[in-house]
């Protein structure tokens, strides 16, 4: 499988609320090959908003990221992104504008999957953020807007005329959420319409998944979101299975407790006001371990790094039987 512009094939997606600097950390050293912060609002940027800012920052030996966008103003989007550019250098590894995102706040404005009904306003933002960045701008996408209506291979052609350097398609209609399942036909069908590095999204949970994606739609690159959430070891897999070679072992329950503490760690370390995010991790890290349907209404009440490191040092004992339920 090529890589998306030659190296990148396993990518972490943008997640609001997730992907942060700890997440992404963790990510990249299990094997993804880039790794997208949270969604960026173009508007919020342009206002200086300090907490928007906080999402363009680096983890420490973070090298290179990618920046996702979000908007609907082909002017603010444009100035935004170079400004992006500007301030990152280096480090920006592509800017993606998001068009794919379904949550009523965001549509209601007239951003995220809002602009696959509207192909033309879609196109003048992909042509004002190129015009004013050197960086590679990529577009990410959902199969179309209404259930049943697959848009996505027209709307792809559109975005590869209005100059984008690569697309993603998540094989879920705009409206469906994220129920049903993702078709992935859809992904083989965006391929077939454009000449760019097309990346396919949706339902990847290990990686043989990832392989049977790849092979099944002649994806350039694979993007996960869901399926790396309290499980950053599923990239390892997926760069195992993309290789050809047989899946590393799944974690045992004292790595899945360690990478959860490094993750705590990482969460206090640097986003200290964000330590409330750590409650859903823990929760992922710990699913299905002996004990942790007990541990879910302490998780809930854990406000320091302490208190979540003395529920996974009761996990430990509960699994190696140091003590009992
Ligand atoms: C909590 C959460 C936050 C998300 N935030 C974003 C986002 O900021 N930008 C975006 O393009 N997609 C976002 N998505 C969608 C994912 O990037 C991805 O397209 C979708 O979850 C399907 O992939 P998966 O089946 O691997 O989860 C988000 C999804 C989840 C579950």
């Amino acid at each position: 499988m090529e890589g998306l512009f030659g190296k990148y094939r396993a990518l972490l997606a943008p997640m609001a609320g997730v992907s942060d600097i700890a997440f992404r950390t963790l990510c990249r050293e299990a094997g993804a090959d880039m790794a997208f912060t949270e969604m960026v609002s173009a508007k919020g940027l342009s206002f200086a908003n300090e907490k928007t800012r906080h999402l363009l920052a680096l983890a420490e030996g973070e090298e290179v990221v990618a920046v996702q966008l979000f908007g609907h103003e082909p002017a603010v989007m444009a100035s935004q992104a170079a400004w992006i550019e500007q301030e990152m250098g280096e480090s920006l590894a592509y800017l993606d504008i998001n068009m794919g995102c379904p949550a009523r706040k965001i549509v209601s404005k007239g951003d995220g999957s809002a602009l696959m009904r509207d192909p033309d306003l879609a196109a003048a933002i992909v042509r004002a953020v190129k015009a004013a960045v050197a960086h590679p701008v990529t577009v990410k996408f959902r199969r179309g807007w209404g259930l049943g209506d697959e848009t996505a291979p027209a709307f792809a052609r559109c975005m590869e005329e209005a100059g984008a350097d690569a697309v993603t398609v998540h094989g879920r209609f705009a409206e469906q959420l994220y129920r049903g399942s993702a078709d992935w036909g859809v992904i083989a069908r965006v391929r077939a319409a454009v000449s760019v590095p097309v990346v396919g999204n949706g339902d990847i949970r290990s990686g043989a998944d990832a392989a049977a994606m790849a092979a099944a739609t002649g994806c350039d690159g694979v993007m996960i979101a869901r399926g790396a959430e309290g499980n950053p070891w599923l990239f390892s897999q997926v760069q195992a299975a993309l290789a050809g070679q047989p899946e590393p072992a799944l974690p045992t329950v004292d790595e899945r407790i360690a990478m959860a503490r490094r993750h705590a760690e990482l969460l206090t370390h640097r986003e200290g006001r964000n330590i409330v995010r750590m409650r859903k991790h823990a929760m992922w890290y710990l699913a299905g371990l002996p004990g942790a349907a007990a541990a879910r209404g302490r998780i809930n009440y854990c406000t320091t790094l302490d208190d979540f490191d003395r529920v996974f040092d009761e996990l430990l004992e509960i699994a190696h039987g140091a003590r009992s339920l």
